[in-house]
């Protein structure tokens, strides 16, 4: 598995204190929620802010863009340090031609789904991405409810990727924490995400030892 804290969930005060936490609690990934007020009715971390974050850590960033114009936004994402980009299937008119650039750019390229958008609408692509990210709580906010029939999405999507033969990761984003992270990974899911579980805790370092631990019982 691989473990993508979301800082949207830490103490926004600190967000080089929540990546130093990533750090050492041996986190995979920093997971960075940006949201234009648009798409979703919230506003975070801009491109400067994503610098300044990337600037000083050898962690990669996971830059999930809730954007309604991810075409407009991604060079600059990249330039600042993004190393994973994922752009939302619902805002975005040209796929194929976004993924070109993300590959050209050198960086993971991903497609986020939200909840009620099925698996079945990136069958076609699945040859020119590197990971696809299942919402499981509608995009917005850290601290919401597990949407338990996002599994079956996790399910089909993996049968997909087997029979079509691709190396295509399945990320979900939403609602993890130590009680569901065992049948997450079992629905064949292979990053997760993980805001309100890790830094919503007093002790985000030891949260996450405890997530990988539940996710090798899983293993
Ligand atoms: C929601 C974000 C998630 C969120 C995860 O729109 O994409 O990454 O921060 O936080 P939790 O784990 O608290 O749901
Ligand atoms: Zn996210």
């Amino acid at each position: 598995m691989l473990l993508a804290p979301s800082i949207l969930a830490a103490d926004l005060s600190d967000l080089r204190g929540a990546v130093e936490s990533c750090e050492a609690g041996g986190a995979d990934l920093v997971h960075v929620d940006v949201m234009d007020g648009h798409f979703v009715p919230n506003l975070t971390f801009g491109i400067p802010v994503l610098a300044a974050l990337a600037r000083d850590t050898d962690l990669e960033m996971d830059v999930h863009l809730m954007v309604s114009n991810p075409a407009d936004l991604l060079g600059d994402y990249i330039a600042a340090g993004a190393g994973w980009v994922s752009v939302h299937w619902e805002v975005t008119d040209h796929l194929d031609r976004l993924l070109g650039q993300l590959r050209d750019q050198g960086v993971k390229a991903g497609v986020a789904l939200n909840p009620a958008t099925p698996v079945e609408v990136v069958s076609d692509v699945l040859g020119q991405l590197d990971f696809v990210l299942l919402m499981s709580v509608n995009p917005g906010f850290a601290g919401q409810k597990f949407l338990p029939y996002v599994l079956l999405k996790a399910r089909r999507l993996r049968r997909m990727i087997e029979e079509g033969s691709h190396s295509v990761l399945i990320e979900m984003d939403g609602g993890i924490g130590a009680g569901n992270i065992g049948e997450v990974l079992s629905a064949g899911v292979d990053m997760c995400v993980a805001g309100s579980a890790i830094f919503g805790t007093a002790d985000p370092i030891a949260a996450m030892a405890s997530l990988r631990a539940l996710a090798g019982a899983e293993a």
